[in-house]
């Protein structure tokens, strides 16, 4: 199976892993795309905002949500209440999926498989181990099915608190909409509101 495991090391922190994971190979998806993107953010960080995989901007510049999806991302933040400084960002698959018609034309991103996720899912789990966030903010489905499993629903469970054992550790989450989706949304002030409200709930597990 495919699995990041043997790339992943065991002691060194947050600068080893970033490191290492670099080098992963631990499924196919590091091919065709231009690098690693690992989280990012304060290693002391009070939450943890996790997020479905790298786009093409964080493809390219080697960061967690520095397009247009985490613009908006920090704007939220900010506006519940939660300094986006004092998070780290991070995502459930480290190398950017794809599909390109042509060289050259326009990378469309697709969603991982849970095989994907599921090989990628130990390099989450040892940034949950050193990080020790006191909340994880939940990006979307993707993120969601990968913390909390394949019957994971999105407007299910929207703006609660959870608590769930998650790679052997007890932890708070409240799951929100992607980003990514408020971008594409037919009314996106509505749906960007919704996410702000959201993130309220988290800024008060924080307070
Ligand atoms: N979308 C994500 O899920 N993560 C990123 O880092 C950027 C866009
Ligand atoms: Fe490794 Fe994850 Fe990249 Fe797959 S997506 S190669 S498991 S870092």
């Amino acid at each position: 199976a495919y699995t990041a495991e043997p790339f992943v090391p065991d002691h060194g922190g947050l600068t080893a892993l970033r490191r290492a994971a670099a080098d992963c190979r631990g499924c196919p998806l590091h091919r065709d795309a231009t690098q690693t993107v690992f989280g990012a953010g304060a290693a002391d960080a009070r939450v943890m905002l996790v997020g479905e995989q790298p786009g093409d901007q964080e493809d390219r510049q080697g960061k967690p949500f520095v397009g247009p999806a985490g613009k908006l991302l920090d704007r939220a933040l900010e506006e519940a209440g939660i300094d986006p400084g004092e998070t780290y960002v991070t995502n459930a698959v480290k190398h950017f999926k794809f599909t390109q018609a042509e060289p050259r034309k326009r990378r469309i991103h697709k969603a991982p498989t849970l095989r994907e996720m599921t090989a990628c899912g130990p390099w989450l789990a040892a940034e949950l181990a050193l990080v020790e966030p006191e909340l994880i903010v939940v990006l979307g489905a993707t993120a969601g099915k990968a913390l909390l499993g394949s019957s994971f629903r999105v407007t299910e469970v929207r703006g609660t608190v959870l608590e769930r054992e998650i790679h052997g550790r007890p932890e708070r989450l409240v799951p929100t909409v992607h980003p990514s989706s408020v971008l594409r949304s037919d009314d996106r002030e509505a749906a960007y509101q919704g996410l702000v409200a959201d993130l309220k709930v988290a800024a008060r597990v924080l307070a």
